[in-house]
């Protein structure tokens, strides 16, 4: 199985806003692969974080990629302005989907890469067909909404079932996991086949850790983990 390069996606839902340039400097002074930037609408998921607007503010102040987790229903209706905000991935949740086909084609027409996600309880099966069309799965391996949450430990094997169906295919989509990804969870979801972690308050953004500090020890995790 090819060895592929672990991505470090920083949750920007975790971090400290405060100082908004100075954190995109410490990301980039770091060479972090993207921002994960988390939208949450009150009804796909039953907590609210931030949209567009915000997102395009971000955007001017990085050049990091930036991951859009479209954790909202209707997702269709928002694209086009994501799109517009600076997105270089935009996934979106199959649950929330009517016609996915259509919004993964949506997406690619606005020049974004299509990623998908699936909540815990989502059975791989409903990629049969959308596999082929998408950059990114993510996993969620927690339930989406708050952060600070408990892996849910069945998908670590959802994460190498699904990794077994991606290399079966001979496709190169990425895997990306986002909840609780901690120093202790990170070797288990690269070991299944994860490469894009999402770094939230389980590793990257802690209390009492400089960042520099944190991100020493989750890339010391991650590098024992791919050797
Ligand atoms: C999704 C969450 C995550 C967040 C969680 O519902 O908002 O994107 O990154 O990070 P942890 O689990 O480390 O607090
Ligand atoms: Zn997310």
């Amino acid at each position: 199985m090819k060895q592929r390069r672990i991505k470090i996606a920083p949750s920007l839902a975790c971090a400290d806003f405060r100082n908004l340039q100075g954190l995109m400097e410490q990301l980039e002074a770091l060479g972090l692969d993207y921002v994960h930037y988390d939208v949450m609408d009150g009804h796909f998921t039953p907590n609210i974080t931030f949209g567009p607007e915000l997102q395009a503010r971000v955007h001017a102040m990085t050049g990091i990629p930036i991951d859009t987790h479209l954790m909202i229903a209707e997702p269709d209706r928002y694209i086009e302005r994501f799109a517009q905000a600076g997105s270089h991935l935009i996934t979106v949740h199959v649950e929330a989907c009517t016609h996915l086909d259509r919004t993964l084609n949506l997406i690619r027409s606005f020049g974004a890469k299509p990623g998908l996600a699936l909540n815990p309880a989502t059975p791989l099966s409903s990629l049969e067909y959308a596999l082929e069309l998408v950059e990114m799965v993510l996993v969620m391996t927690v339930n989406p909404g708050f952060v600070g949450q408990q892996l849910v430990p069945y998908t670590l094997d959802k994460i190498a079932q699904l990794r077994a169906m991606i290399d079966g295919r001979e496709l190169d989509v990425d895997i990306e996991v986002d909840g609780n990804v901690s120093l202790a969870n990170i070797p288990r979801m690269i070991a299944a086949g994860a490469n894009v972690l999402v770094a939230g308050s389980s590793s990257l953004f802690m209390e009492g850790r400089s960042l520099e500090e944190s991100f020493a020890a989750l890339r010391e995790v991650v590098e024992a983990s791919t050797t």
